[in-house]
């Protein structure tokens, strides 16, 4: 449920002024929630707020399509950027503030700082992504330092972008809580992306293949299945029989790792990333 909203929403474009208005806050004793987006907001973004505002004094988030995390071929330039339509679900929703920085403050001329969060941001996402976790990792550690919130809210959808978020975070003694949260579905499974606006129709029905997998997969290992090759066969020939889906890979990791489990015998993350005509999609599901 979006949470009653009793407060105008502010958006601030400069890193000081954003500092400025978060220390604010914590100044005066309250607890700041922060949802780092890049946009073109569904409801998936809009959980993050609910949780950030269940927890927290006082909501951030931040608008901002970060282009060193696309590669050369990806969308950056076609991302969509609904701005006002965002702006108006985050004040509906009871966000606070909302940060909205310019490119040129957030890569000043000359910029050549890249964060590497080592093995974790190499396989699956990395490997398919050259480059991209780097940019995630940096825009993250850029935006934490402009909104220093007590917590910060991921979605569960991006599994290998929380990880890196929490290694960084670890790594560098980040004075920030990070929380991971459910994959927010539509009502037929797929899992809610800013990406799902370029399918078409037939794409669409197409893309339920990749939570169709996931659910079958989970229900193979409830009725005992152990071998990950098999479930990842089986969630293979779904696909196929679906057709117009290229898996570009099925993932069965060790839950919370990206390594490889060969045997389901704890819990697991089961992640499958493909494109349908033309759109990236990813998907995963916890099991155990
Ligand atoms: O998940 C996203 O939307 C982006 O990767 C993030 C965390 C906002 C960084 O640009």
């Amino acid at each position: 449920m979006p949470a009653a909203p009793t407060r105008s929403l502010q958006v601030i474009t400069g890193v000081a002024a954003m500092r400025t208005a978060v220390r604010a806050l914590q100044q005066r004793g309250e607890t700041v929630g922060f949802v780092p987006t890049m946009g073109a907001l569904h409801v998936g973004h809009l959980s993050l707020v609910d949780a950030a505002a269940a927890e927290c004094d006082r909501v951030v988030a931040s608008i901002f399509v970060n282009p060193t995390q696309f590669g050369p071929s990806e969308d950056f330039t076609k991302y969509p950027r609904p701005l006002e339509r965002d702006l108006e679900l985050l004040r509906e929703r009871g966000c606070d503030l909302v940060f909205v920085p310019e490119a040129a403050e957030m890569y000043p001329q000359g910029y050549g700082t890249s964060i590497d969060v080592g093995p974790v941001a190499v396989p699956w996402e990395g490997a398919a992504r050259p480059g991209h976790f780097a940019g995630v990792a940096t825009v993250v550690l850029k935006l934490f330092e402009c909104v220093p919130a007590d917590r910060a809210y991921f979605g569960r959808k991006d599994y290998q972008q929380t990880l890196v978020v929490r290694r960084m975070a670890a790594d560098l003694n980040l004075p920030i809580d990070v929380r991971v949260c459910p994959i927010v579905r539509d009502a037929d499974g797929l899992a809610l992306s800013s990406r799902n606006v370029y399918l078409s129709p037939d794409e669409r029905r197409r893309a339920l293949a990749l939570s169709q997998s996931l659910r079958l997969a989970e229900e193979i290992i409830s009725r005992g299945e152990r071998d990950a090759l098999v479930v990842r066969e089986r969630m293979l020939a779904l696909i196929a029989a679906v057709g117009g889906v290229a898996v570009e890979y099925v993932a069965i990791v060790r839950d919370g790792t990206v390594d490889e489990a060969p045997e389901i015998d704890g819990p697991v993350t089961i992640a499958v990333a493909a494109r349908v005509g033309t759109t990236r999609l990813i998907d995963n599901v916890q099991i155990g």
